[in-house]
């Protein structure tokens, strides 16, 4: 479904994403974890060809999406939940939902709030009036209504509550149940353990390791080195 293939990526002269390679198979959810700063979110832009890589190739669904412009690779279903959610304050949790909406596909309105029942009562709500926790379901309200093939959420449980985490990985449950493939960023090792099938591990812009969650787990020096844990 998604294939980087050692993809190196530059903000100006700033060498950032040094030759990622990772494999994401349809109905996936792949776990990328790493310290802060070690090139997560860039691989995030990079696949939604917001930053696009200089050298390397990504191909999703069979397409060649390398140097496809953003809203094409969007429309080519890849969805972004961004990092700190990033919703419009002023735009209510409603009209979020009306201007991203695509498509006949599964996530409509009654679905996507369905999922999130906190979004129901808050519809009329402006999005800078919600508590963090509503924000990110939002923000991946938002996304879901595009019906992306595959989602890729930034360190969607930064910042949240115990009980919004919660929310959010029965979010993920049912993601995964209807098929959606997910690329999880995560800061929470053991979030991104519960729900990953794979785990790709990065440091200093490249793929380190690569394991199974319960690999991991039971890994203390991969854990120590790179995760700080
Ligand atoms: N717009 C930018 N311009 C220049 N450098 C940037 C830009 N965005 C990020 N960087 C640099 O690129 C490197 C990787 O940043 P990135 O945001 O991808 O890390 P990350 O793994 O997502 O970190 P975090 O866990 O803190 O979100 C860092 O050194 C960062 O300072
Ligand atoms: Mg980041």
């Amino acid at each position: 479904m998604l294939s980087v293939r050692d993809i190196h990526t530059y903000y100006g002269d700033s060498y950032v994403l040094q030759g990622v390679t990772l494999e994401l198979v349809p109905g996936q959810v792949v776990a990328l974890l790493g310290r802060n700063g070690v090139g997560k979110t860039t691989l995030a832009r990079s696949i939604l060809g917001l930053t696009p890589p200089k050298r390397g190739t990504i191909v999703f669904k069979d397409v060649d999406i390398t140097r496809m412009p953003a809203h094409k690779i969007a429309q080519m279903g890849i969805g972004l939940v961004p990092q700190g959610r990033q919703v419009f304050g002023s735009l209510t949790v409603k009209e979020h939902l009306q201007v991203t909406a695509r498509g006949r596909g599964r996530w409509n309105f009654d679905r996507v709030t369905e999922l999130f029942p906190n979004l129901r009562s808050r519809m009329r709500s402006l999005a800078g009036k919600l508590s963090g926790g509503e924000q990110q379901m939002l923000a991946a309200g938002r996304a879901l209504v595009a019906n992306p093939a595959l989602l890729v959420m930034d360190e969607p449980t930064e910042g949240l509550a115990p009980m919004m985490v919660r929310e959010l990985g029965r979010g993920i449950e049912s993601l995964k149940q209807v098929g959606t493939s997910i690329l999880l960023i995560e800061q929470q090792l053991a979030f991104a353990l519960r729900y990953a099938d794979v785990v790709f591990i990065m440091s200093k812009g490249r793929i380190v390791h690569r394991c199974t969650p319960a690999e991991l787990a039971a890994d203390a020096q991969t854990k120590a080195r790179y995760l700080g844990i």
